[in-house]
């Protein structure tokens, strides 16, 4: 009885496998035939309870019937695949979405740089640009900060071992204002130029300080330039910057390039000058040092004293940058972090 009917399901199951047409039939038939529910299963079950001949005669029985189905299905498996590739391979879907290519594209620092450069173009302005290595004249003699004032200090100088004593002494530049006078030396006023570059200081990092970042520094020289010209360009420039209209204070301050000199604010760009959480309740946000130029630094550059007036800034990209987006650490901007920088 058992005999019979162990090989009456492998004759049927192997029928309706060799029938089979997609790997769905050949699953739901595996279910039917191998699965736990099915009556193959059941059989195999109850082996156990058989008498010792019998477990040995119908256990070897089943077994083989197991292999077989086993077989066919695999079988099946293999024909169908063969014949759904062929199918496939000779199909070119035309309507099927290409595979996008992904796109680099510009850090927020050159789209800074690059919105500057646009809005002072608009202006008349040229863009100049000098070496990221300077020497110790262009970086600080040439600007009134002599070896020995103690001004040097408030620029963290990475200086470059000389390669004989009597070579001049290289540095990273802290700023760009030797740019100022590498440009006066080949060029007579009037003119107008910005200078956006890279600066290096031997900073502690934190939030708010990197040791390497860019600023933009603006020098405007003619024979009638005062401070008027300097807060009516500043005010045009961080109203087109910022897309509302700001407002500019200066406040008196010292560097040893510029007399007088001052410290840049602007009113809030959140609040207008209202006074909120952006600017501290202040109304005002600090943006960098200026001034008008220094007679000495004229000097430096050749120009005769005396007979020009200009005036000059210098303030951080990265804090621009930080302000439009309302990034709070400098940090990101060199981090190298995907996370952040796929934001742009
Ligand atoms: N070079 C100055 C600094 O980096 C900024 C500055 C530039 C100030 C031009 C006045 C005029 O701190």
């Amino acid at each position: 009885m058992l005999e019979q009917k162990i090989l009456n399901i492998k004759n049927t199951a192997l029928g309706e496998i060799n029938k089979a047409l997609s790997k769905e039939q050949v699953f739901s038939l595996r279910v039917k035939y191998l699965g736990r529910k099915s009556e193959f299963n059941n059989i195999l079950k109850n082996i156990k309870s058989l008498s010792p001949d019998e477990k040995k005669k119908i256990g070897h029985l089943a077994n083989t019937a197991k292999k077989e189905i086993e077989n066919e299905f695999e079988k099946a498996e293999k024909l169908i695949k063969a014949k759904s590739f062929d199918h496939k391979a000779e199909k070119i879907d035309v309507t099927i979405p290409g595979k996008k290519m992904k796109q680099g594209h510009l850090h927020p620092i050159t789209i800074v740089q690059n919105e500057i450069e646009d809005i002072f173009s608009g202006m008349g302005f040229e863009i100049a640009d000098g070496p990221e290595v300077e020497t110790e004249w262009y970086n600080f003699d040439a600007l009134n900060i002599p070896a020995d004032h103690p001004a040097r200090d408030a620029w963290d100088t990475f200086w470059i071992k000389p390669e004989t004593k009597n070579k001049e002494r290289l540095a990273l530049r802290p700023h760009t204002s030797p740019v100022q006078i590498r440009y006066m030396q080949k060029n007579k006023p009037p003119f107008r130029i910005i200078v956006p570059g890279k600066c290096f200081r031997r900073e502690a990092t934190d939030a708010a300080h990197e040791h390497t970042f860019y600023q933009f520094e603006a020098l405007v020289v003619g024979e009638d330039i005062n401070v008027g010209h300097f807060k009516y360009i500043g005010e045009q420039f961080f109203s087109k910057f910022f897309k509302k209209d700001i407002k500019v204070r200066l406040r008196p301050s010292y560097f040893p390039f510029t007399e007088p000199s001052f410290e840049f604010d602007i009113s809030c760009t959140v609040c207008g000058g209202k006074k909120c959480k952006s600017c501290k309740g202040n109304g005002w946000l600090e943006i960098g040092g200026c001034g008008m130029v220094n007679q000495k630094v004229f000097e430096a550059a050749g120009y005769p004293k005396g007979k020009y007036q200009g005036f000059a800034w210098g303030f951080g990209l990265e804090r621009l940058a930080m302000m439009k987006w309302k990034i709070d650490d400098i940090r990101l901007f060199e981090s190298g972090d995907l996370r952040f920088i796929n934001q742009f």
